[in-house]
């Protein structure tokens, strides 16, 4: 048995699948959680994992890996949802609103029931309704309630765009704005690579707006390419969950594209979307409201008016 920290670093990830094994396989590898617990219906799948991710620990580190439930959450620092039925070829993320709905409500009350006052990470998808329903099930201060929202999006921009100017990924300070999912968009007016603006070096080198627009439309859509070709998404979508666990274990104050809520940032309110925040052991310790050109600011506005139509259907 590991020799917890004094700082407990405990995580309860709820949903065993494809994401969140994943994920715990990144934990265990970045040697992040003195203490993961994982609670899924299918018990026997949470016990085989456990065992199976201690085995890397006379690689790694030597941590608590096990099977567990709900009442796990009680002194756990944040719980991570990736619990919910997953896109299907030709199925956009808002189509599995009703059926992942009812899940999270299945899961959010025993959680609270556990007496867990910690934060809330939701990964399931439509993740921004999710995020705001995990919000209001569970009763929690907006700050506590966090979705994976845009970071994968971001991340897959960034990829796309080092690939286009021969960066570095990292070095590519631009983000996906709005619903993780069809109306997301790229916050071009304000990106840049090095502190110079985006646009600048790519009227230098030659590429058109076409060119990214393309890549905006590739990011938009890779999921439905990864999910046609091998069924499903979790790699990607595993490491951004692991970056915001770093962020809120290690009290980072790290500025991460999630799903925030706003409070009148973009003009908007009741609201969880994909902007950059500042996440730390609190949760969420701001936005960051990234200056947008008009054509994004419309864009917001869509992409907010779809997530509110579907959450006030959804949770009518
Ligand atoms: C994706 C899933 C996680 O975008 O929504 O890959």
């Amino acid at each position: 048995m590991a020799v917890l920290s004094k700082f407990n670093q405990k995580v309860v990830l709820v949903g065993d699948g494809a994401v969140g094994s994943a994920y715990a396989f990144a934990l265990m590898q970045q040697g992040l959680a003195e203490e993961l617990v994982i609670v899924d219906v299918v018990k026997e799948r949470t016990e085989g994992d456990a065992l199976d991710l201690e085995d890397a620990q006379a690689f790694t580190a030597p941590k608590v890996v096990r099977s567990g439930d709900y009442s796990d959450a009680k002194d756990a620092d944040l719980v991570v949802i990736t619990a919910g039925a997953p896109q299907k070829p030709g199925e956009t993320r808002l189509d599995l609103v009703n059926k992942n709905l009812k899940i999270l409500s299945s899961i959010v009350k025993p959680i609270v029931d556990s007496g867990f006052d910690g934060i809330f990470v939701v990964a399931a998808n439509p993740v921004d309704i999710l995020t705001y329903a995990t919000w209001k099930f569970s009763g929690f201060p907006k700050e506590k309630v966090i979705g994976s929202g845009t970071s994968l999006d971001t991340s897959r921009l960034r990829v796309a765009l080092g690939k286009k100017f021969n960066v570095d990924p990292r070095n590519v300070e631009a983000y996906i704005l709005g619903e993780h999912g069809d109306s997301e968009f790229a916050a071009y007016a304000e990106a840049t690579i090095g502190s110079k603006p985006l646009l600048t070096i790519a009227k230098e080198q030659g590429v058109s707006d076409d060119e990214l627009a393309t890549i905006e439309d590739e990011t938009r859509h890779k999921a439905y390419e990864i999910i046609n070709r091998k069924g499903a998404t979790y790699y990607g979508v595993a490491t951004a969950l692991m970056r915001i666990t770093r962020a809120i274990l290690r009290d980072e104050n790290a500025v991460l594209p999630v799903g925030a809520a706003l409070n009148g940032e973009y003009g908007l309110d009741d609201i969880f979307i994909g902007t950059p925040a500042i996440i730390n052991a609190d949760g969420l310790a701001g936005v960051i409201e990234i200056p947008l050109s008009d054509s994004e600011k419309d864009q917001m506005a869509k992409s907010a008016e779809t997530l509110k139509q579907v959450t006030k259907d959804g949770l009518a």
